[in-house]
């Protein structure tokens, strides 16, 4: 039986591609670039299956072939906003991401965001190797206590879940949850949580607010200017989820303006391009991306896609699929 084809858009750990290699007829792109939505394009006509990730745009124009070769979608990532939903359905095509294998360390960088912020470490360590440090001085860089706060999280899936193991167990925080659907009483209970009604009922009792839902059209610019406004002014934004649920410019005033206390973010609106007004702005921590970047979460993931291919090529309903 000859293999199927797969084209993996971006470069994935050893491992992981050595088994792509062996199971498939595995076309790596070498070059590590993204691809543009013209070559997505060429590979839906010329593969038996797609494998992008979250820095492909897989928008209805790369979706725009009439009859594909690639039936199937393996998405590398949980987060499937790149992937155009009603392009995909109208091709019929299977898509499939990949939960839970890194829940854990991208709460890891929710909660390293947090404490961040509150404790403004990235102030402190710019100062230091700016070789402007002074010494310790009972006013210097003075922050916001994190132990015994109240975190408030919108989404609460498997990410936001153990967020708020961590910042329950670990720092006595008392958790409040805005979920779109109800969360089951034994569920809360076991993280000490509560949940509110809705978004804005959220933002006002909260220290802290990490954001852990979809992105996509439908969460787009949840967290504007007029919601930022029903945070405590000292209260701390954190977004490891996607950057289109925060509206940039509106944080930015806020940041500017210093009506809320800081923000942390991991993901951008149109990364890798940052606008250059977050650069300037001090009370905000950065990170590229980085919430699955371990190594072990990584490969677990690519493995998970490999679940998911296996399932399809054998006529199984794939463990992992979206649409
Ligand atoms: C995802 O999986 O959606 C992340 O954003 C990349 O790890």
């Amino acid at each position: 039986m000859t293999k199927p084809s797969v084209l993996v858009t971006r470069r994935w750990p050893e491992a992981v591609e050595a088994q792509l290699a062996s199971d498939y007829e595995a076309t790596f792109n070498t070059s590590d670039k993204p691809l543009t939505p013209a070559e997505i394009r060429d590979a839906m006509k010329n593969f038996d299956a797609v494998l992008p990730t979250v820095t492909d745009t897989v928008s209805a124009e790369a979706l725009d072939v009439k009859r594909p070769q690639a039936k199937i979608l393996g998405n590398y990532g949980v987060g499937y906003s790149h992937i155009c939903e009603k392009a995909a359905r109208d091709l019929n095509l299977t898509v499939t991401n990949t939960p839970d294998v890194l829940s854990e360390c991208t709460a890891d960088i929710a909660m390293t965001l947090l404490l961040m912020a509150a404790r403004r470490a990235g102030e402190g360590e710019r100062e230091l190797r700016a070789g402007a440090w002074t010494g310790w001085r009972p006013t210097h860089l003075v922050g916001t206590k994190v132990s015994g706060k109240t975190l408030g999280i919108i989404g609460f899936g498997r990410i936001g879940r153990e967020m708020a193991r961590r910042a329950h167990f670990g720092f006595g925080m008392d958790i409040v949850v805005q979920n779109r659907s109800k969360v089951a009483p034994d569920i809360l209970a076991e993280y000490g949580a509560r949940q509110v009604e809705s978004v804005d009922d959220l933002l006002p009792l909260c220290d802290f607010i990490s954001l852990h839902c979809p992105g996509g059209a439908e969460n787009r610019h949840l967290i504007d200017g007029r919601r930022m406004d029903l945070m405590k002014p000292n209260a701390f934004l954190i977004n490891t989820a996607r950057g289109e649920v925060v509206n940039e410019h509106a944080l930015i005033q806020a940041l500017m303006f210093n009506t809320i206390g800081g923000a942390a973010l991991d993901v951008f609106d149109g990364e890798p391009q940052i606008s250059p007004d977050l650069l300037q702005c001090d009370n905000l921590v950065m990170l590229p991306h980085l919430g699955s970047a371990t190594r072990e979460a990584r490969e677990q993931m690519g493995f998970r896609v490999l679940d998911n291919l296996d399932d399809f090529f054998h006529g199984r309903p794939p463990r992992d699929r979206v649409i």
